[in-house]
């Protein structure tokens, strides 16, 4: 692996492109709000699409962030670059994404009443996201072959590390109420619902013509129209929509195109193992 793309911190891997030591320390430096709303995910799971959501659910479906903010800038991510330029610009009650493991919080966080939104996605969908991901992003190695991807994925030797470690580390006692699940999967089947939920949980009272509103706004098709959203104003030397779009398909159960039985059968006994004891189970398996 060509060292100059990632940087290694608490054990995994970032790219250097949107990380660097400086980013890291303002992260860990931060002074995390009661009010503050964090989206947390393993990258590749539905992180853009909170972006979108999060400024509509907060300010009562106001349309101005997402029309003229891009994602990056409007709930940025909690250890990238950007976010020393634009944290004291942030709409208020704050709202910031992490791919972040909950041990990599910083201190004030931990000590905080801030809020998460931890959003899970069925993680050979995630893989496959990743893969292509892999192919249109220029900050990123070459994916390589797929069973070559997947054995990195499921060591850990990919972004923010093992996806199992990250959906355990955020199932932490210590959280408390203060976070709630959501399912990728369980927004794409009904996500009114999942805006009802999120809605509830950050004490708005939204009717249900906001929440359509918003649910419309916050659609596959709508964002992938919506420039500041796609990335589109990213050159494409960094992200690259020719080989494969940032707004791919949008959907739960891709994996079936892509996992051979017998991928799918080493994957899951990995996962499953690594899983073991854990009292939650993965979205759309069967
Ligand atoms: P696919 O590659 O499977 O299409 P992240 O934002 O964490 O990088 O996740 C990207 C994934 O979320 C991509 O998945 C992308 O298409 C999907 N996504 C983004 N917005 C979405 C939306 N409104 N509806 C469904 N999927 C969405």
């Amino acid at each position: 692996m060509s060292t100059d793309k990632y940087i290694q911190h608490g054990g995994i891997l970032l790219p250097s492109e949107c990380h660097s030591a400086e980013s890291l320390e303002f992260a860990h430096n931060l002074s995390v709000e009661d009010t503050n709303v964090f989206v947390v995910t393993f990258p590749k799971s539905g992180t853009i699409w909170m972006q979108e959501i999060l400024p509509l659910v907060l300010n009562g479906g106001d349309l101005t962030p997402i029309q003229t903010i891009p994602n990056w800038d409007r709930v940025p991510w909690l250890e990238e670059k950007r976010l020393a330029f634009v944290v004291d610009q942030l709409a208020s009650p704050r709202a910031m994404v992490t791919h972040f493991p909950h041990h990599l919080m910083p201190p004030s966080f931990h000590t905080s009443k801030a809020k998460v939104i931890y959003v899970m996605r069925n993680p050979m969908d995630v893989m496959v996201s990743s893969y292509y991901f892999h192919q249109m992003a220029g900050f990123l190695e070459d994916p390589g072959t797929f069973d070559e991807f997947m054995e990195k994925f499921l060591e850990g030797r990919v972004l923010f590390g093992k996806w199992t470690d990250h959906v355990k580390s955020w199932r932490h006692k210590e959280l408390g109420d203060r976070i709630i699940y959501i399912t990728y999967e369980e927004m794409v089947q009904d996500l009114p619902a999942a805006l009802r939920r999120i809605s509830d949980f950050l004490g708005r009272n939204l009717s249900e013509e906001t929440i359509q509103k918003i649910a419309e706004h916050c659609s596959f098709k709508t964002m992938k129209a919506n420039n500041m959203s796609n990335f589109s104003l990213v050159p494409k030397v960094y992200m690259d929509a020719d080989k494969s779009p940032f707004f791919r398909k949008g959907v739960a159960g891709d994996w079936r195109n892509h996992f051979t039985s017998e991928q799918l059968a080493q994957f899951m006994s990995v996962i499953s193992k690594e899983l073991e004891g854990e009292n939650f189970s993965l979205p759309y398996l069967d």
